[in-house]
């Protein structure tokens, strides 16, 4: 650990315990203006997910709502939140994708100690990109997310792109029984072994929803969010052609998805301008495609009779300003491999746990089914499967090795996805997690400009939990 980092953990720390005290906090950064402050409570609570018809379901939550309170700050902003722990076990916040120092991370035991129950930790850092993310807790996430705990941390341009709307949907995926009571099988050997929790029940922003009601003429920012444990979606918008603009909060060439669909694995998010060129009183559907055997229809586009809101709807395409990333130098960047192995239908046969080669049977018998460059991880802290120099370009080729989709996010950084199977990508996207499919390979780039060990992990949460993890330092 640098002293830096010793530093800004003292820095935080001091924070916090004058913030009890009600005294003045410190400014540990001279650009900072006044961070903005809040408070978050996980706790469980009683929430109707399916509708009055139904019984309403014991959740896990963060403030008594799902999905938690939506954050937002400027670019550049300070955010301060006061996370209090009234669930029955431990817990910590991760802010996904916002590139922020390792102690303020939320990785237990890696970063920081886990908050025991009726503890609280404070959080402090910058958000130095505009975009959407989410937070979500990373301890016994399969578990914590699955009840409930996550939401949305939305960083504002500084100046933001004109839209009529800009809206946010959560997309969150349960799996309830007949009582509309949450099934407890969590990190059962079939979901960590094949697809993850895969749930029965699909809610946009805590509920089923039947409508999302529109006008003609507008135009829409929409942000989507994979909450979602295990399921991949596929959003198709019948009759209307969305454009992605930014994909894991980064900013990306507007285009119209292949197919008019927009694939997200969990985590993983796109801002799409949505320009609603139907009439008034018509009705579309947005329909989930991703599991072929399974499309369903998310919602309906309910058009109202009011009169178009404009004569002719907005058709300049919506440009999101860069984020200030380091663009890696592909030239002379590190070259570095991680192989993904196990799973259903591979053919891993071993792989090491606790330092020691074991055999598959062995390996399930600990819940672990999934291997990174040969190694099956169980919990947070491990030995860190690749070095990263700081500050230097590194590209790193994934290789997805096993019969399964695998969304691979790392954290303290995002990435440029280069190539895909040998092929350069169009769009060269910034990511923070990248949905491999089987068998496929994708290098990605990146500057390591953010010193500290970083998960790097599968986000679908019964994969991490069955050995579909590590560790890289960047130091
Ligand atoms: Cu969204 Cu390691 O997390
Ligand atoms: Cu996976």
């Amino acid at each position: 650990m640098t002293a830096a980092m010793i530093n800004r953990r003292r820095v935080v720390a001091g924070a916090a315990s004058l913030l009890a005290t009600g005294s003045l906090p410190l400014r540990t950064s001279a650009a900072a203006g006044a961070a903005k402050e809040l408070r978050l409570v996980a706790a469980p609570a009683r929430l109707s997910l399916v509708g009055a018809q139904h019984p309403a379901t014991e959740v896990w939550c963060y403030d008594g709502r799902i999905p938690g309170p939506e954050i937002r700050v400027r670019q550049g902003e300070r955010l301060r939140v006061v996370v209090e722990n009234r669930l029955p076990e431990v817990t910590t916040v991760h802010w996904h994708g916002i590139r922020l120092p390792n102690a303020m991370d939320g990785v237990p035991h890696l970063t920081q100690q886990p908050i025991a129950s009726g503890g609280q930790f404070t959080y402090e850092f910058e958000c130095p990109d505009a975009g959407t993310y989410w937070y979500h807790p990373h301890h016994s996430s399969s578990e914590q997310i699955g009840r409930g705990l996550s939401g949305s941390l939305i960083v504002e341009e500084r100046d933001p792109p004109r839209v009529d709307r800009d809206v946010t949907w959560l997309l969150s995926d349960w799996r309830l029984l007949k009582d509309a009571s949450m099934s407890k099988d969590f990190g059962n050997m079939h979901d960590v072994s094949h697809g993850g929790r895969i749930g029965n029940v699909v809610t946009v922003n805590g509920a089923v929803q039947e409508t999302f009601e529109v006008r003609a003429g507008e135009r829409i920012r929409l942000r989507l969010i994979n909450a979602a444990n295990a399921r991949i979606f596929a959003l198709e918008f019948e009759g209307h052609a969305p454009k992605i603009v930014a994909l894991d909060g980064q900013p990306v060439e507007p285009h119209e998805p292949p197919q008019g669909r927009i694939v997200l694995g969990p985590a993983m998010r796109a801002d799409l301008v949505l320009d609603m060129t139907g009439a008034p009183g018509q009705i579309s559907r947005v329909v989930d495609r991703f599991y072929a055997s399974l499309n369903y229809r998310l919602l309906n586009l309910v058009y109202s009779q009011e009169p178009a809101r404009r004569a002719q709807t907005v058709s300049e395409p919506l440009r999101l300003p860069a984020n200030a990333l380091a663009e890696p130098a592909l030239e002379n960047a590190e070259r570095h491999r991680i192989v993904l192995g196990g799973g259903m239908m591979g053919q891993m046969s071993a792989a090491i746990m606790d330092g020691k080669r074991t055999d598959i049977r062995t390996l399930f018998q600990n819940g672990l089914a999934w291997a990174v460059n040969g190694i099956a991880a169980r919990g947070h802290l491990h030995e860190p499967i690749l070095s990263l120099s700081l500050n230097r370009s590194h590209i790193i080729e994934l290789v997805n090795d096993t019969a399964w989709h695998h969304p691979m996010h790392l954290h303290g950084h995002s990435f440029r996805v280069v190539s895909r199977n040998g092929q350069p990508t169009r769009f060269r996207e910034w990511q923070d997690t990248v949905l491999l499919a089987p068998r496929e390979r994708a290098d990605i780039a990146l500057v390591a400009d953010n010193p500290g060990d970083w998960m790097f992990h599968c986000h679908i949460l019964e994969h991490q939990a069955g050995g579909m993890m590590g560790v890289f330092r960047v130091a």
